[in-house]
């Protein structure tokens, strides 16, 4: 990751050299704290500091936002008005160089590979992939075993994943589905990015509770995840139905629905785009790799069912534990995988992946059924109602027609 823009660069300080910085935020009458939080998350300075720093500097100030990246509607109908003129100056960067990539391991739906995305990414066929999901490190200076930086400024952060976001949407068939999971927070800057590029058709809401309760914040209690398409409509979406919620006790319904009980499909509930029914995985006995941010094989599982169709192509560009190469390879869909660190970990998953057939399984036996087959027996035994209470038997159709 490089630093490409930011408000010191336009400015020319250098953020090193603090006894400068320190002068200037003296003249300038702005703290140096205030400044380095502006150049170190990106954000543009209100407009009564910016008027200052402008004049200061003896530049305007749409050089300083353009210098930023941060871009007005007004600062956009300006630069398309002279995009010609503009676009002569500007020098295309080269294509990333592409390595030779060989496969760490293979079976006949997919390929491992070992090494850096982008790279892989260079090499692989425009419209070539039906599905991506990407749960790329977070930036929250996490140790991973490829030693990767994952403590790198925002504007670096959200220029690297701009990068190969690109790259995802170059390899995306028309009608592809793109998934992207991250925090709210930066999934509010890639959506930005996102929705110029690709159709916008979920923020779907993961309720996991993912730290401990901060003080100065509300609790984070839901991962984002981000749902798109390449072009107008998916190729592919069909989305699981789910059971209806009951107590685990008397197995009655925890919501009521009054007088609907008979329109209710007995396939069961439409998906929403909250998503409260997705374990962490934290347990040890159910974590492949102690220091991975492994996702559950349900969410996988959702979302492939979702988005794709058997033998399409899956691309996940961060590999880490191999949840999704696992889940496709059960699903007999093809997938194309890559990892920076050791893949060991996601072959040995891959190599027994029959040990977690059983829990996949188990997740699907509960879907496209208002009812599990446990939970019906348990009410018809307590004389609740099930979808069956409202099958009509011949002798009662026959009458409402007549009655008619
Ligand atoms: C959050 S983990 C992914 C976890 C995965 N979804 C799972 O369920 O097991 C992110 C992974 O991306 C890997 N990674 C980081 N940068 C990468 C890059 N440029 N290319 C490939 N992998 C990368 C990290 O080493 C880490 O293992």
């Amino acid at each position: 990751m490089k630093e490409k823009s930011g408000f010191f660069q336009v400015l020319g300080i250098n953020r090193d050299d603090k006894k400068n910085l320190q002068e200037i935020a003296h003249k300038i009458g702005i703290s140096t704290k205030s400044l380095l939080f502006y150049n170190d998350n990106g954000i543009l300075p209100p407009s009564n500091e910016l008027v200052i720093i402008a004049a200061f500097f003896g530049i305007n100030q749409f050089q300083i936002m353009i210098g930023m990246g941060v871009y007005s509607q007004e600062l956009k109908d300006l630069l398309s008005q002279r995009a010609s003129e503009i676009a002569k100056d500007i020098t295309v960067p080269e294509t990333p160089k592409l390595e030779n990539h060989k496969a760490v391991f293979r079976t006949t739906l997919g390929e491992l590979f070992e090494g850096d995305c982008l790279s892989l990414m260079a090499g692989m066929q425009s419209n070539s992939v039906d599905l991506v999901f990407a749960d790329p490190p977070f930036n929250l200076s996490k140790l991973y075993p490829s030693n990767m930086d994952d403590n790198v400024s925002s504007v670096e952060y959200i220029g690297w994943t701009e990068q190969w976001l690109s790259e995802c949407i170059r390899i995306l068939k028309p009608g592809g589905s793109l998934f992207l999971w991250n925090l709210p927070k930066w999934n509010t800057y890639f959506s930005e990015f996102l929705n110029h590029r690709l159709s916008f058709r979920h923020w779907i809401s993961v309720d996991i509770k993912y730290s401990l309760p901060i003080s100065s914040k509300l609790y984070p209690s839901h991962y984002s995840l981000l749902y798109y398409v390449k072009q107008e409509k998916p190729s592919v979406f069909k989305p699981d139905r789910l059971k209806m919620d009951t107590c685990p006790h008397c197995f009655k319904e925890l919501r009521d629905y009054g007088g609907y009980k008979d329109k209710m499909n007995p396939k069961g509930i439409n998906m929403a785009d909250v998503w409260y029914d997705i374990p962490p995985v934290r347990h040890a006995k159910y974590k492949k790799r102690k220091d991975a941010n492994e996702l559950s094989i349900k969410l996988l599982d959702r979302i492939i069912e979702m988005a794709s169709n058997e033998g399409d192509v899956i691309f996940d560009p961060f590999g880490g534990a191999g949840t999704t190469y696992l889940v496709a390879e059960l699903k007999k869909r093809r997938w194309i995988g890559i990892e920076l660190g050791p893949t060991e970990i996601i072959v040995d998953r891959l190599v027994n992946k029959a040990e977690e057939l059983e829990y996949l399984n188990q997740y699907r036996d509960n879907y496209n059924k208002l009812f599990p087959d446990k939970i019906k027996k348990e009410r018809l035994k307590r004389m609740l109602w099930t979808s069956d209470s409202f099958i009509k038997s011949e002798a009662d159709f026959i009458l409402e027609m007549k009655l008619v």
